[in-house]
């Protein structure tokens, strides 16, 4: 008699997980499965086992998971800690988007290039490193909805007087792969412009004499004249850049969804108070 009931308690379980799997397989349609999610994590902010399961309807790359690469070299926007966790503008709203999505957070921690690199081969979900939407870009990315704007700089150090109208007679120190390299290459070719891979190593190389000044986003430039005496910055004529999150191609219902939740963030004022909390540190 046991044995029936264990038998009988197998096959309820059985039929109910193939209900499950059905549910969630058949929660293709991108724009549905988008508004599910924001719907529950709307109703329970905090539900974790709820949030999940909706969750589990978006593909990832690790199921559950949200895998995002970063070069945490680029304070306000992501850096390290004193204990080594990623933390920043991006790595906080980021969580924000998972926890709505119902989906864990795994940040991945790598030079800018292997970032990018990661999420055009999908071996993350994004890159999510202060990337500029750029044209090029997006035959490799799908891209969000951009969440901010800033602008090239040039990092010297004091009475160095290195001006965008001299700066082709100056040793330019750049991060690979970035907008700054990119733009002093354009203008002034590849013999005096220096490639690191972090900004650890560009501001080493400023700082020992091997590149007269750096070129790059303004806003991670200050945070770096912050903690670098002696050192100045100066605004160039490039164009303003916007950033937004570079998805690996191909995975509408994803990027929709992060569009949602991130769209909710904006609306209301989320975005701005950490954007200004992380900047006014
Ligand atoms: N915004 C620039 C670009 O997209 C620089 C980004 C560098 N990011 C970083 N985390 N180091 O090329």
């Amino acid at each position: 008699m046991k044995k029936l009931i264990c038998i009988v308690l197998a096959l309820c379980m059985a039929a109910a997980l193939a209900a499950c799997g059905g549910s969630s397989s058949s929660g293709n349609n991108s724009t549905t499965a988008a508004n599910n999610n924001t719907a529950s994590a709307n109703n329970a902010p905090a539900a974790g086992t709820e949030a999940s399961a909706s969750g589990s309807s978006l593909t990832t790359i690790e199921a559950g998971k949200l895998t995002i690469s970063t070069s945490p070299d680029f304070p306000p926007f992501e850096y390290t800690d004193d204990s080594g966790n990623v933390i920043g503008i991006e790595p906080e709203l980021m969580k924000l988007i998972c926890d709505k999505l119902g989906l864990e957070l795994q940040i991945d921690a790598m030079d800018f290039n292997s970032a990018l690199l990661a999420a055009e081969n999908g071996k993350s979900d994004a890159v999510v490193s202060g990337v500029t939407v750029r044209e090029d870009r997006k035959a490799l990315f799908d891209f969000t909805t951009s969440y901010t704007t800033i602008t090239q700089a040039i990092v010297s150090k004091e009475g160095s007087g290195i001006t965008m109208e001299n700066l082709g007679s100056y040793r330019i120190g750049v991060q690979s792969g970035t907008t700054g390299q990119e733009f002093v290459e354009e203008d002034f070719g590849q013999d005096t412009v220096f490639a690191y891979d972090t900004y650890s190593l560009v501001f080493q190389a400023l700082n020992n004499g091997q590149v007269d000044c750096i070129v790059m986003d303004d806003a991670v430039a200050k945070a770096y004249i912050a903690s670098n005496p002696g050192l100045t910055m100066t605004n160039t004529t490039y164009s303003p850049e916007e950033y937004a999150f570079g998805f690996h191609k191909g995975n509408e219902a994803l990027v929709n969804a992060v569009n949602s939740a991130l769209a909710e963030l904006m609306a209301d004022g989320t975005v701005d108070s950490i954007i200004s909390k992380y900047m006014t540190e």
